[in-house]
């Protein structure tokens, strides 16, 4: 298959003249060199070069696995601020207490077992970029204190009385409807629109076709296998299926087809079941659009592991309008697993 060139994938570490960015993001653990084929993902990289210079939050919004951190990672790396540091915390994986004191540090003697003062991420990140990723399930009263940070400039350890100035710019990223969390009360609205002011939206893998093949080749390169491209049968069902893990679970499968390999080629009957069940378009028998929607239907829900929820996402339609259809061809909810 032909793609357009865009030198984000070509000229590792130089400016890409599509989208103006340096898409080399430094990791700990070496780099990502961005992939953006497609005309979805360069139209989001050109609105992040605008964001770059700035010092405003920014809201990067996308499903799991879209690759969220890594624009965030390419906002910071083509900001002034890239010879400062980049601090990615995950609010979700912290208890409440715990969050506030990683996020503004405590005095000594805060609660028990804090023997000695300790600075918090804000500080850690002073002159540098921080990363709050998963921000929609941010405890609400740590909201507050984050909107006073975002409007003040200025953290308060944990048990401390005096605040202090940080020069921190803020990104956030949440597979969430943050709008949605606002309606039902688990998101405060003062800070939605605080961060709602510039965003960025990451498309779905499904919406960005162009992307599939070189991110799966980019992946392949980094594994130890003897396969160096993939079948073109494999091709085929790699661009048939959905995605609805994104480029995370595009990367778990290159993982799979990679050391399952045994020549050059990744073969199709190297990648994983959910991907080969998923058939390629193939010319079957002429069938009514009635009997070619269900198929198509119950082939998003069994990519989806039955998730009613991600098959929705995948099909763009409502749930409720998922579970009529569903109901209507006798097939009610009972597909297995999650609603
Ligand atoms: N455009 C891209 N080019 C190269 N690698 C990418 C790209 N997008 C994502 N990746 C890789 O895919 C993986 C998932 O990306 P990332 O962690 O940024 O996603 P995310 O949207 O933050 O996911 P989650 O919602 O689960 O936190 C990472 O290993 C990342 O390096
Ligand atoms: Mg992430």
């Amino acid at each position: 298959m032909e793609h357009m060139e865009h030198s984000c994938r070509t000229d590792a570490g130089a400016r890409c003249d599509v989208c103006g960015l340096v898409s080399l993001v430094p990791h700990l653990k070496g780099a990502t060199q961005v992939v953006a084929q497609c005309a979805a993902m360069q139209a989001v990289l050109k609105r992040a070069a605008r964001f770059a210079a700035n010092d405003a939050p920014i809201a990067i919004l996308g499903e799991t696995g879209t690759g969220k951190e890594v624009v965030a990672r390419i906002l910071h790396a083509n900001s002034a601020r890239a010879r400062r540091p980049f601090v990615a915390v995950n609010v979700a994986a912290l208890p409440a207490e715990l969050l506030e004191s990683e996020l503004f540090g405590h005095g000594k003697g805060a609660f028990t077992g804090a023997a000695a003062a300790r600075p918090g991420l804000f500080e850690a990140a002073n002159g540098g970029t921080l990363f709050l990723d998963e921000i929609g399930e941010m405890p609400l009263p740590l909201q507050a204190k984050i909107l006073r940070s975002l409007q003040d400039g200025e953290v308060r350890r944990v048990g401390e009385n005096r605040s202090f100035a940080v020069d921190v710019r803020v990104l956030c990223a949440t597979h969430r409807d943050l709008a949605g969390r606002v309606r039902d009360g688990q998101f405060r609205e003062d800070l939605y629109y605080r961060l709602k002011v510039l965003t960025l939206e990451v498309p779905p893998l499904r919406e960005r076709r162009d992307d599939i093949l070189p991110l799966a080749g980019r992946f392949l390169g980094q594994e130890r296998t003897p396969a160096r491209a993939f079948s073109s049968a494999a091709c085929k069902r790699l661009l048939a299926y959905p995605w609805p893990g994104n480029v995370r679970e595009l990367q778990n499968v290159v993982k799979h087809g990679a050391a399952l390999a045994i020549a050059e080629e990744v073969r199709d009957e190297d990648l994983p079941d959910e991907v080969t069940r998923t058939k390629p378009a193939s010319r079957g028998p002429l069938t009514t659009l009635a009997e070619a929607e269900r198929e198509h239907i119950l082939r998003v829900l069994d990519a989806c592991g039955g998730s009613q929820v991600d098959a929705a996402r995948v099909l763009a339609i409502g749930r409720n309008t998922l579970w009529r259809k569903l109901r209507s061809m006798g097939t009610t909810p009972a597909t297995g697993g999650r609603p």
